[in-house]
């Protein structure tokens, strides 16, 4: 191969920062993997939309099937987001033999573990780096990083909005709305925030999480889930009084009974570090029996953070295209379901 071709679907927030990486990096990534990375073809809903790019218009189509259907492209970048379009989009590339790149945390949650079998049928790669922490590479870590461990426990920030939000209403006294209104506008909130202030947004990244930590399928049913919306400025000022701060936190713990997912407004001290996590930014740890505590950090949301991620698993899939190594991958046995039924 003389360069790898990609097929990006989706050009919104994460992936204008895709093929703004591509571009900018271009030299570091052709020195890395010894040929060039070239977006092929783009899908886009709206053809006339006005966008600022230097890619070419003439690359972008409406039609998926034009993009499947060029033999050239290598790799398909999934960064529409949402639910079933984007779930039949990620199929329809593993069956036509076309590795996968996505930031979809929504259909991985519920669909991950089908995807990556599929994935495997085909001989293609699934990379999902970006579903969870954008810029902080957490799947790898627990895929690869902290693979020998046995994880008992993970707890942290894993929505921005909402820390965002809160971070906001506490520092600035800002108004929920104004600090959601703003969260939007920088590109951090859900097409629609109730995802991320219900909590929905949070437990699909734990399930995640839960499940790449524990070796099994955790379900979103799974997972109990109060959001932010009963918080209260009054109730920041108060716990403030008392030296805590907000957040809205994920926690996963597993022990001989089974696993327990929860995301739900916590007080955390003023001297915990996850107090200190503000605005976007993103913080989990990881408790594993021989290494201990670890914290992760980092931006979390926003168009090139997470853009970062999906690049990452450009780089990786390419590697594996450029190997002959794609689809390849080795998955844990799962171990068998065990909720604990107390858990809701
Ligand atoms: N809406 C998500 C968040 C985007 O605020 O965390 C990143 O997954």
């Amino acid at each position: 191969k003389n360069e790898i071709n990609i097929g990006l679907l989706g050009f919104g927030v994460v992936g204008s920062g895709v093929a703004k990486i591509l571009q900018n990096h271009q030299d570091d990534l052709r020195h890395k993997l010894g040929v060039p990375v070239v977006i092929k073809k783009v899908l886009v809903k709206d053809l006339h939309k006005k966008r600022e790019t230097i890619l070419s218009s003439e690359i972008f189509t409406n039609d998926l099937n034009e993009v499947l259907g060029d033999p050239s492209i290598d790799l398909i970048v999934e960064v529409i987001g949402g639910t079933s379009e984007a779930k039949k989009a990620i199929e329809s590339s593993l069956r036509a033999g076309k590795g996968v790149v996505t930031a979809n945390k929504d259909v991985m949650a519920v669909s991950g573990l089908e995807l990556l079998k599929l994935a495997d049928e085909n001989k293609c790669d699934l990379f999902y780096e970006a579903s969870v922490g954008g810029g902080i590479p957490l799947i790898r870590t627990l895929e690869d990083g902290l693979a020998s461990d046995r994880i008992s426990a993970l707890t942290g920030i894993v929505n921005g909005t909402t820390n965002f939000i809160l971070t906001k209403m506490k520092h600035d006294k800002m108004t929920y709305e104004d600090a959601l209104a703003e969260a939007t506008a920088l590109g951090f909130a859900e097409a629609d925030p109730s995802a991320d202030v219900d909590g929905i947004d949070a437990a699909r990244k734990m399930v995640i999480l839960a499940s790449l930590s524990f070796s099994t399928e955790v379900l979103l049913e799974d997972v109990f889930v109060r959001g932010m919306k009963e918080i209260k400025e009054g109730d920041l000022e108060l716990a403030e009084q008392f030296g805590y701060t907000v957040k809205l936190a994920g926690s996963a713990k597993k022990d001989e009974e089974g696993i327990e997912v929860a995301v739900e407004p916590v007080l955390f001290p003023n001297s915990h570090p996850l107090a200190s996590v503000n605005n976007e930014f993103n913080a989990v740890y990881i408790y594993g029996d021989a290494v201990g505590e670890t914290m992760f950090y980092g931006p979390g949301a926003g168009s090139l953070p997470t853009a970062t991620s999906v690049t990452g698993d450009i780089v990786a899939a390419c590697r594996n295209l450029l190997l002959g190594v794609n689809g390849k991958r080795l998955h844990a046995p799962q171990y068998a379901r065990k909720v604990k039924s107390d858990s809701k």
